[in-house]
Formats: structure tokens, sequence, C-alpha cells
């Protein structure tokens, strides 16, 4: 009875709690925009447009000195690229001590994966498929950059990408709207925190809207043209998790979309973002997009570039200057209303007050010093950098080597290469501050004979075939043919590679061969690097492929001969110790890939949650399929092996038959069989059988990454809800419709198993 009475009074305390801390934030809100109020009611139309505008930095973090003016003048509401405490500290003194109305400035700066302690590549991130590991890395991030006097990152980059020749699939999630929903929601989390005031905390940006990843043929700013329905099923989702999970900016994409520049595009900018999902942050354009308005022949001039973009939404204007050259001119002409200039300056206020900076405008250089690649950051980026690892074959258990091993050949251009474990967009990370694959090596196994040898070099743009370059292309390919026949290169590194009990080799792609701008057409390794595999195969010795890549690559021979591979990405600041870590056996690699490896770039795009066409792959002619290569990836989504074996049950449902309105819950035993502890994605699938507009084959709607000893067995439990079985009707309305659904639950989306259940009408 007492106990009773305890719980009750508690759980009044805590509705109590509840209301009032929901009351403090509606406060907070509305004080908020009273400030914001008094504040416009001050501002003239120049002071307006200057907080619409963002401008570059000098490089290396520091300011212009036009800014300084401009800034005094309150003509400039934003900088990227300016960082540091010093140079942030300096800048922002002029905003609120010489400016007129004291507005801060708001810091910001492209942090993807790390500010100056790096973290792997986002798509390595999500091959951790571990949102815990990802919001903890997002964390540590945004300390690092706060303390720099960085409030405001350019992250997360949530575009999907089905297509690997696109360089800035290394930036995102990969091609699941399911995954890349999980990691958005995770690295807005790590970023923001529930207060982005705090001293360890920055606002973030999901970028870049809308359908960016759909470049047309992989090539980056290319048109993209891509149907309502994909939209709002495949590019959306991992957006709108960002919008739930209370993301305070979004950046609008350069790719004209379906005949609108998404920078111009009043349906995305404004139908999808501000009237349905009730966004309140604001939007900035990416770098000169509205410029680019021009490029793309949307406007003939640049007053009406500015006049699509501001008309359509985009509230702050990165680098190009259209808004504050043309903004008075569109206003009296009454081209642009005052409400809609007073709406985007309310929205950048807004974040402005919400990041504090009025209260707390500058930054603690003391702080910077002590938060900043500290020994707890790096510790974390080893730990996340090992959990991103894919093990995509292992033969006869060549791996873990043991570390007791005599000698060991380290070859390869990316052995020893620290701007490469760093990777593309590597934030004020140093090439210095990263550990390589051979230090981590040496580090691991102190005792051993280590024998390096570079093998060949990857320069130039990564160019693989003959083909009737442009000069510029071919002059590149000569550079990097004659860059990899450095004398006997890779006869030396055979000779080493003979000398030692096993070599590692690491291959890949520079780090720039990937990001923004480095599109490829061949997903082959570049260089002569196949042939310096080869050379090695030819030993008959046991070799370990290590692959350091920002995308799929297309690795046939690799995956058929060599006797054992290990996908790192780009791992970051600890590379070499968290690579060294997993080949050695001190942490069992558990990462599944986030995106379809192709047997060619032919089959490009190739992703697992496809159509099933009317006329389905198989041996009969009149199929879909080529003739040339099969139908199927190399290694598919959710793909990765361990050292020790994994049993996944049967799937359990809890009912044959549930409303449409209802939930189900799916339950499967893992058993680990193996001999040692390891970790297991277990995941799980859904198919509609039939429906009113087609569905997917299967579409992954969760998954849980779990650790068991060996021999150790656990029930897995996932609930399926309205949300993972509905789809966009006809009518563009979202429903789950009565028949037949599978349910799949497996080790990747290859390998399920089925179970089946009704949705009933009522
Ligand atoms: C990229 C953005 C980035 C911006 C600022 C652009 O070129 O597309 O992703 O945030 O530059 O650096």
């Amino acid at each position: 009875m007492r106990v009773v009475r305890q719980t009750s009074l508690l759980c009044i305390i805590c509705i109590f709690a509840l209301l009032l801390s929901g009351a403090t934030a509606s406060t907070q809100r509305s004080d908020i925009e009273k400030r914001v109020d008094a504040l416009l009611a001050k501002m003239t139309l120049e002071e307006k447009l200057g907080q619409l505008q963002q401008l570059d930095g000098e490089g290396d973090g520091k300011y212009r000195p036009e800014h300084l003016e401009l800034v005094r003048k309150g003509l400039l509401g934003s900088t990227l690229n300016v960082r540091g405490a010093k140079a942030t500290n300096e800048l922002q003194k002029v905003a609120v001590e010489q400016s007129r109305l004291k507005i801060p400035l708001i810091f910001g700066f492209d942090v993807i994966h790390g500010y100056r302690t790096i973290f792997p590549v986002p798509l390595g991130e999500a091959a951790s498929w571990d949102p815990s590991a990802v919001e903890r890395a997002a964390g540590i991030a945004a300390a690092e950059s706060r303390a720099s006097g960085v409030h405001w990152t350019f992250a997360p980059m949530v575009d999907i990408a089905r297509d690997a020749r696109w360089g800035r699939i290394v930036e995102g999630s990969g091609e699941d709207p399911y995954l890349g929903s999980v990691m958005a929601r995770a690295r807005v989390r790590g970023f923001q925190g529930t207060d982005y005031s705090k001293p360890d905390k920055v606002v973030a940006c999901a970028k870049h809207w809308v359908a960016y990843g759909a470049a047309e043929a992989g090539r980056d700013y290319n048109t993209t043209d891509v149907s309502e329905r994909t939209l709002r099923e495949i590019y959306f989702p991992p957006f709108k998790a960002a919008v739930d999970a209370g993301v305070g900016t979004l950046m609008s994409s350069f790719n004209d979309l379906n005949g609108v520049p998404a920078t111009g595009n009043r349906f995305t900018l404004t139908q999808v973002l501000r009237d349905e999902w009730k966004f309140d942050g604001f939007v900035v354009t990416d770098y000169t997009a509205v410029m680019e308005l021009m490029n793309h022949r949307l406007a003939a001039t640049e007053a009406e570039a500015a006049q699509y973009a501001l008309n359509a939404g985009a509230d702050m204007e990165m680098v190009s200057r259209f808004y504050n050259k043309h903004g008075s001119e569109l206003l009296r002409a009454g081209k642009v209303t005052q409400q809609t200039i007073d709406e985007a300056v309310r929205r950048i206020l807004r974040i402005k007050l919400r990041l504090g900076l009025f209260d707390r405008p500058y930054t603690d250089e003391a702080r910077e010093q002590a938060v900043v690649l500290n020994a707890a950051n790096v510790a974390a980026a080893r730990e996340i950098a090992a959990r991103s690892l894919v093990l995509l074959k292992n033969e006869r258990g060549i791996l873990p080597l043991n570390k007791s091993v005599g000698s060991i050949a380290v070859i390869g251009p990316l052995a020893d290469d620290p701007k490469a474990m760093l990777g593309p967009w590597s934030g004020d990370g140093k090439p210095s501050d990263a550990v390589t694959l051979l230090a981590g090596i040496r580090e691991k196994v102190p005792g051993a004979k280590i024998l390096y040898s570079k093998g060949v070099a990857i320069e130039g743009r990564g160019v693989t075939g003959n083909f009737d370059a442009t000069p510029a292309v071919a002059e590149s390919a000569a550079r990097s043919a004659t860059a990899a026949t450095g004398p006997n290169s890779i006869e030396e590194a055979v000779n080493a590679a003979r000398q030692a009990d096993v070599a590692i080799v690491a291959v890949g792609e520079t780090a720039d061969m990937s990001g923004e701008a480095a599109s490829r057409t061949s997903l082959d390794l570049p260089g002569r690097q196949m042939e310096l595999i080869q050379a090695i195969h030819a030993l008959g010795k046991p070799y370990v492929v290590v692959l350091m890549n920002g995308r799929p690559l297309t690795i046939n021979w690799l995956a058929e001969n060599s006797p054992a591979i290990l996908e790192t990405w780009f791992a970051g600041t600890q590379a070499g110790p968290a690579i060294a870590d997993v080949l050695f056996g001190d942490v069992n690699p558990g990462g599944k890939l986030p995106v379809t490896f192709p047997r060619t770039v032919g089959q490009v795009p190739i992703y697992y949650n496809h159509k099933s066409t009317g006329r389905p792959p198989t041996d009969q002619k009149w199929t879909s399929k080529y003739l040339d290569v099969p139908v199927t990836p190399l290694y598919p989504f959710g793909y990765g092996l361990s050292y020790t074996q994994f049993k996944v049950g049967r799937p359990e449902l809890s009912a044959t038959s549930i409303p449409a309105n209802g939930q189900i819950i799916v339950s499967v035993e893992l058993e680990n069989t193996g001999q040692r502890t390891g970790d297991e994605v277990v995941q799980l699938y859904v198919r509609d059988e039939a429906s009113s507009v087609t569905r997917p084959v299967k579409e992954l709607k969760g998954f849980q990454r779990i650790t068991l000893g060996p021999g150790e067995k656990r029930r897995v439990q996932f609930t399926l809800t309205p949300e993972h079985l509905g789809f966009y009707n006809r009518e563009m309305r979202f429903v789950v419709e009565p028949g037949e659904f599978k349910v799949m639950v497996g080790s990747s989306s290859e390998d399920v198993q089925e179970a089946r259940f009704q949705v009933v009408a009522r």
C-alpha cells in the first residue's frame, strides 16, 4: 500500500516536472519571439538584408579584412570557415560592441565527421549500424567545434545516394532511407543535444535539400529529375527525421530538381518544409547557389535570381550577394514583400537566440585548448573507427592475425598516408594528428619485424582506362602512370612480401577521389594497384587486403582470389590503431555495408530496395537482366562478416493478422555459435505483397547491433507500426492497405528468413 502511495506521489511529481519543463520551454520560445519582434522593429532594411548574408573566410580559419567593415555596419550576419576561438572572438567583438544593434554573428563550418579529432567518413560511420556511436562522434565534434568558436555545422549530410560514381556518396549514410533516417536523427542529437545553447553543442544543418544525390550519371551538380513519390519515399525521409529531431537549419542544394532548381524551389522549401513539416529554423543556400540560378538559366538577371530564391524560402545566401545587392530594388518593385524579408530575418535571429549568442557571444580560449583533440576524444575516435569496419571476406580464418607473427610486410600506397586516413571534408583535422596503418601495426606488434613498401602511388584523379580523354584528363592520366612506375616499385613490394610471414596490402582511393566534385566513371581500384595485388598474390603467401575508399568499389578479382578483405573506408585520426585492433583480433569486426557493392559500374544504379519489374530476372531470354553480368551485386546491402558465427532464427510474429492501424511484434533468436565474442546486426525487412502502387521488393524497417559471447543467445524484438507498413497511395496520402505482408529477418538484405501476416480491413 505504502509502495503504491509512494509511486503515485512520484508519478504526480514527474507529471508536474514535465508540465513545468514544457511550460518553461514554451516561455523560452515566446521570450525568443518577443526579442525577435523587438529587434525587427528597430532594424533598417539594410540591416535586415545583412542578416541574410553569409560570406566565406580567407582560408586557414581567418576572416577577411572586408568582414570587419561589413560587420560594423550590420551588413553581415554570418561567415563560414572562420574558426578558432581567437579569430571568431575578434570578429564577434566588432558585431556585439561596434554595430548599431549588437546582433552577434553565427559562425558556420563543415564539421562533417569531426572538427579536429576526425572520425570515420559518414558512410563509414553508417557502416557501424550503431546510432549511439554515431551520436557520440557528433557530440565530440560539437564540443570541439563550439570550443573553437564554431556555432553551426553544415552537417548532417543526409542525401540518399544510389550511384557510387557520385563522389559525395562518402558524406552520407548510403542508399537506404530508413538507415539514413536513423543516422540523421543520431547526428542531429549528437550535434545539438537537447539545448544547443550549451557550451559543448552546435546547431546542425541537414543538407542538401533535396535529391542532390540523384545527380544524373553520378556527375556532381548535375540535373535531377525525381517523381514526387520517390522524393517522398526515398529522398525526403532522412530530412524529415532530422526536422523531427529538432534540426535548426537546412541547406538548399545545387541541383535542378524537376525543372526548378532546389534553391529556387517553393514546393520543397516552403510547401513541404514549412507548411507540411512545420520547420521553424532557417534555410541557408549552398555555396553561390543563388548566383547559380543564372547558370541554370532559371534567372535572367541577378535580381531575378535573388527574387526566386527569397520567394521560394531560402533565407540566408551563402557567398553570392544578390539579396543584399538587389533586395531593396526588389522590395520597391513589389517583387519581394517586406513580410518575406522579415520572415527570413526572423528565422535567422530565432536560431541565434536559441544558440544563446546574444547572452554569450564569445568563446573561452582556454576551453578550446582543453577540449580540442584531447585524449578522451582521440580514444573515442579509435573505438568508433573500429566499429565502422566491414569484413568482406575471410577465407580459412586467415584473420585475425596472430600477434606472435614473426614478420609482416605492410604494403600499398595507402599504408602510410596520413591524409588519406582523414578522408574528404576533414574539418580542421591535420594529417600530422593521424596515425596510419603502418604506425598502428608497429604499435600493435612491437615484437614483429615490419617490412614496408609503398609499391605504387595513386596520383592524378583516379583515371584508369584508355579512352579518348580531354587534354586535362589525359595529362593527369599520364601523371598517375608516371607516378605509379617508380623504379622497380612493385618488385620492391614483392620482395618485402616474400621475406615476410604475412602481407597486409592497403589499397583504395586517395582522400580527394571522393567528396565534392569527385565523381568517377570507373569504380575500379585506380592506377596500378590491381597489378600490385596480383604480384603479391602470385607469391602464394597469406595476405590481407585493407581497403580505404569513399564509395563502393568494383573488386571482383579480390572477392574471388584474395584470402581476406577488410573495408575500412577512411577511418579518421585513429584509423591505423583501429584497423590494427581488428586485424589482430582485439576487436571483432561487426560493421555492415550501408550501400550495395556492384560487380561493375554498368550495373549502377544498383540498390537493394528496387521494384519488381514485369519480368523479374530468370534464365529465360525475355527477362530483366544483362547478357554479360548477373543482376545481383558483388556484396549486398547489409552484408558483413565476423570472426565468430551467428545463427539468426526464424522470425516469430505476435499475430497472424492486424488491422491497418495496428502493430505487430517480430521476434527472433540470435545465437553466437562460434568461438569468440562478436557483434551481429539483426536486420528486419518488410514487403507489401500487392498494393495499389507498386512497392519495393523489400525495405529495411528495423535493426539492432548486438554483442554476444560464444554460445550466448538472445531474443531480439522489433515492433512494426503503420509508419513501417504504409506508403503514399495514388492520391499521395500515406496509407496502410489491407493485404499480405512478408517480414524478413536476417544478417544482410539477402540472407533472411521469412514470415507472413495479413493486414485486414475493419
Ligand atoms: C558544399 C556544401 C558545403 C559548402 C560550404 C559547398 O560547396 O556543397 O556541402 O557545406 O560548400 O563549405
